[in-house]
């Protein structure tokens, strides 16, 4: 997507050897036109799957799942939460989820309420490194026997084991916008 990558080359940057900060559009502050063309370049992507549900996680994929669901009919969002608790919940589906980049695990959540055999699922994130949030929650949608549609993402970190993971499990990804590598502290995008 040709105005996101604009924008990441405009406004990004890097701050260690492989972490993105993207907080003027992204991840701290929002730029509502830029999710909203966000959301139509996932829903050309995915319009013609059944989608009722748009399942994210806390905290910042939960702007980007709004929009997103605003594109197609009869869709609510289901966001993961995070907790550290390993103590099972009978109430919700549970997974445990490996944090690289802030080197701590958690447990991913999601009510039994709110997840069920009827759903077709888009899995939506800001951002895919080593996929470990991705993964968490297909394990949320197989838990409830919901049907993972698809999976997109806004930046892929293309060095990173993410999309190589989440393929390897028999499930394909679509990222707006893949970071090769850095250079010089510069951003190089596919
Ligand atoms: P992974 O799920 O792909 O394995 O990512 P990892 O656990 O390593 O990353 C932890 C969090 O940091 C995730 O946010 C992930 O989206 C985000 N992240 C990973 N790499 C980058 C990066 O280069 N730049 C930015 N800006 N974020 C990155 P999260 O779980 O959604 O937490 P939250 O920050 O939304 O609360
Ligand atoms: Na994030
Ligand atoms: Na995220």
């Amino acid at each position: 997507m040709e105005e996101l990558k604009k924008k990441i080359l405009e406004d990004g940057y890097v701050i260690n050897e492989n972490v993105l900060r993207v907080d003027s559009f992204l991840n701290h502050q929002i730029d509502v036109e830029l999710f909203n063309k966000i959301a139509d370049a996932f829903y050309e992507r995915y319009n013609n799957k059944p989608i009722n549900k748009i399942v994210t996680i806390e905290a910042s994929g939960i702007g980007l799942a709004v929009v997103v669901a605003q594109k197609f009919n009869n869709c609510h969002v289901v966001f993961t939460k995070k907790g550290s608790s390993s103590i099972t919940d009978n109430d919700f589906y549970t997974t445990e989820i490996h944090s690289y980049t802030k080197n701590k695990d958690y447990i991913g959540q999601i009510s039994k309420k709110y997840l069920s055999p009827e759903d077709h699922v888009l899995i939506v994130d800001d951002f895919l490194a080593n996929g470990e949030a991705v993964m968490g929650m297909i394990d949320l949608c197989n838990q409830a026997g919901a049907t993972v549609e698809g999976i997109g993402i806004v930046v892929e970190k293309g060095f990173q084991q993410g999309r190589h993971r989440i393929e390897e499990a028999g499930y394909k990804v679509q990222s707006l916008a893949i970071v090769k590598g850095f250079e010089d502290g510069k951003v190089i995008l596919d």
